[in-house]
């Protein structure tokens, strides 16, 4: 692997969801593997779980890790192409990540999108900026329409509690928020759900909340949430802003929040969040407070996630 960008920079997901859950039950056996390797995580946007659970991935591989928090600390970056920049942006990313590929061996990034260009966010020119320059591997640690280290361990959880059979039945609701959030979990999710194929995969959301099909594509698409929910082994939830008409709130509608009155529909769901999660507004107190929220298990998943990506690009190296 010389990028993880993406679901299609993964050749075996099954290979990689087993040697994650290896590393959960021995993390330090590959603590050889990064000895004298270091890493970049390049934060253009905050983060706490993706930051340290891929600063500790880092260390249990042997590697040396460094965060730099771009957005607060360092020059602000331009990225457009012949920009002429005698505005408010110091450095081009043609020049600044050329240097970051001399410093490190590997560089993570976390990009968030404007939601106000879509063609610019969807063409991720932010990371595709740093991969053309760095001249080293990029991981994602959230891009402008994808998030796939959170989808590889959303994935690693229901594989690791799912025993049944039978393909499990998975729902990605929609959810109220207060604010217009990226599409990157709910689009990441999707797009690994299908490229996975071993889920009965249900994606529901009011109207005019379309995602990309690009990703969903392969996904039941039901807007009647309670039908979406019948017989749900894990219920996924996640607000994000329209897609179709870019970035906007149309609807901040409570009803759609998952309370314990609709996990009855479920076959008592196991209720997934990426975090943060805006309590009472996403998801109420009552199923966060109860044995049907398996958040916490999903963030600690974190770790084993970056750790196996972080392995696969060291054994090429
Ligand atoms: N889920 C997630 O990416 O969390 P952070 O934003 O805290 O990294």
């Amino acid at each position: 692997m010389n990028k993880f960008i993406s679901v299609t920079d993964v050749a075996d997901i099954d290979g990689l969801i087993a040697k994650a859950l290896s590393y959960k039950a021995n993390p330090r056996m590959d603590q050889s593997l990064g000895k004298n390797k270091r890493i970049g995580l390049l934060f253009l946007n905050p983060s706490m779980r993706t930051r340290l659970s891929t600063q500790l991935a880092a260390q249990n591989l042997g590697m040396e890790v460094i965060i730099f928090n771009v957005g607060q600390d360092g020059w602000a970056l331009e990225f457009e192409e012949e920009a002429i920049m005698s505005g408010n942006t110091v450095e081009h990313v043609k020049d600044a990540a050329p240097i970051l590929g001399k410093y490190f061996d590997i560089l993570g990034i976390r990009t968030f999108p404007s939601l106000k260009n879509k063609e610019d966010d969807y063409s991720e020119l932010y990371i595709n900026q740093f991969i053309k320059y760095a001249g080293i591997p990029v991981v994602s640690l959230e891009s402008a329409t994808l998030h796939p280290l959170q989808s590889l361990t959303d994935l690693i959880t229901i594989q690791e509690i799912f025993k049944e059979k039978r393909k499990p039945k998975i729902v990605l609701t929609w959810a109220p928020h207060v604010k217009a959030l990226p599409q990157c979990v709910a689009n990441s999710f999707a797009q690994w759900v299908n490229a996975w194929g071993q889920a009965n995969f249900v994606i529901t959301h009011p109207e005019d909340y379309e995602l990309d099909q690009k990703f969903t594509k392969g996904a039941t698409i039901i807007h009647d949430q309670d039908d979406a929910l019948r017989d749900a082994d894990f219920v996924y939830v996640k607000n994000w802003s329209t897609f179709i008409d870019y970035g906007k709130i149309y609807t901040n509608d409570t009803e759609w929040m998952m309370t314990n009155e609709k996990l009855t529909l479920t076959r008592s769901a196991k209720v997934m969040h990426c975090l943060p999660v805006r309590r009472n507004v996403e998801l109420s107190d009552e199923i966060l407070d109860s044995k049907n929220s398996i958040v916490t298990h999903q963030a600690a998943n974190r770790i084993w996630a970056a750790q196996v990506v972080l392995s696969e690009i060291l054994k090429e190296r």
